[in-house]
């Protein structure tokens, strides 16, 4: 008979957008409904989320609504809870120092969304703490495991580019500014003061991006904006945006290689996807989304000739051919919760931990100096 071993697992910040879309129904319930985690051993692992957040109203809600029993308000109780194991946080970023913290100081494994901390030094300070108290960590890096990017690695272990020379990111849509049509996304993205920002928000991912599936980065250059001054907020009372809303950054990567991502909440997507990053190599290039990855070898590079008073005379869009999937994609958030829960339980390997999410912070905080000061500044190694 298989045997099914529950996992107590604290989720804060789940009436939030991650946290509730992506963490809690995405993954953690998604593992519910496929019957659990199996482990090598046979066991089906069962995750029981203890749901954390500030409105007794609306956790009870959720709990409701999704048949679950544990719920509460104060993060000391569900910490204290027999079953507890792990803890999750998907709470706004300045909350976030201060209760892994207070996890780590309960012996609990620690998994996170990012940035880990608002500061270098904090984000460093949580991985050593939680190396001392022995803990098993890690820190989410979604981008990782979406099928876009997963083809694009695909691409790069094949050594299908050659030598990779550059990358350009494009990221980014018009986020409303909530006067004619509300905002998608939360006010507290656009207050400096409540952890919001450009920079802080997505130099993270762009980090372990172009470090894992590119080269190291090796130096930063970045200019902020802030394009839209004000903004209104859920309750639709104007407000000062005092965070940058776009970024362009410059990034050089060992090798020589070199990286620009432009990040702006203030662009019309003129793209397939919302995301998309274009790498030209030597022998290749390639353009890789969310989901999808397309790709020209050399031998089918076309050799356009300059001449503006011609119409183009090709269509270059279609002299571009798609990666196949090959496989089943799950969700990529998900993915990552089962590598995570399997490292907690088995030891399995697993590397993106409190170290990695540091690098991210990082290179946030790299990134928001050199637009301060307006120089490149070098990204050097990290270690605890
Ligand atoms: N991995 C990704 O792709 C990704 C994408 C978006 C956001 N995030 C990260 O997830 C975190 C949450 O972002 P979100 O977009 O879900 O935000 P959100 O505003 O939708 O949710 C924030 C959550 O934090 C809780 N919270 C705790 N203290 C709070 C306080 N003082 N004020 C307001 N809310 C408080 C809220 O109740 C809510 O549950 C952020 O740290 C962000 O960087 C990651």
């Amino acid at each position: 008979m298989t045997t099914r071993r529950t996992i107590g697992i604290v989720m804060n910040g789940v009436t939030g957008r991650m946290g509730y879309r992506q963490h809690l129904l995405r993954s953690i319930l998604a593992i519910r409904e496929q019957g659990g985690l199996p482990l090598e051993d046979g066991t089906l692992l069962w995750p029981e989320p203890i749901l954390v957040g500030r409105s007794e109203a609306r956790l009870r809600a959720l709990a409701e609504r999704h048949g679950l029993e544990r719920w509460t308000t104060s993060l000391d109780d569900a910490l204290a809870d027999p079953i507890t194991e792990v803890y999750f946080d998907a709470q706004v970023t300045p909350a976030r120092e201060k209760a892994l913290r207070t996890a780590i100081a309960a012996g609990k494994h620690i998994y996170t969304e990012k940035p880990t901390a608002e500061s270098l030094e904090g984000a460093l300070d949580l991985a050593r703490s939680a190396r001392e108290a022995g803990v098993r960590n890690g820190v989410v890096q979604d981008k990782l495991f979406l099928p876009g990017l997963l083809k694009l690695k695909r691409l790069v272990d094949s050594g299908f580019f050659g030598r990779i020379l550059s990358v350009r990111g494009e990221f980014g849509y018009w986020v409303f500014e909530g006067d004619w049509q509300s905002a998608q996304r939360p006010s507290w993205n656009y207050r400096a003061e409540d952890g919001g920002g450009m920079i802080l928000d997505m130099f993270p991912h762009w980090r372990y991006v172009l470090d894992e599936i590119v080269a190291p980065v090796r130096s930063v250059y970045a200019h902020s904006s802030t394009h839209i001054p004000e903004r209104r907020d859920e309750q639709g009372a104007a407000y000062p945006a005092t965070a940058d809303d776009a970024a362009y950054g410059i990034f050089e990567l060992e090798g020589g290689v070199v990286a620009q991502i432009n990040s702006s909440w203030a662009v019309r997507v003129d793209r397939d996807e919302l995301v998309e990053f274009q790498v030209d190599g030597t022998e290749g290039s390639a353009v890789a989304g969310l989901r999808n990855c397309r790709y020209q070898h050399r031998v089918g590079t076309p050799k356009p000739v300059w001449n503006p008073d011609l119409a183009a005379t090709e269509d270059f869009r279609s002299q571009w051919h798609q990666v196949p999937d090959n496989e089943v994609f799950d969700n990529g958030f998900k993915v990552q919760w089962e590598l995570f829960l399997r490292h907690v339980v088995t030891g399995s390997d697993y590397h993106w931990d409190l170290l990695e999410g540091a690098k991210g912070v990082q290179l946030a905080e790299l990134g928001m100096r050199s637009a301060r000061e307006g120089r490149r500044l070098d990204v050097p190694a990290l270690e605890l």
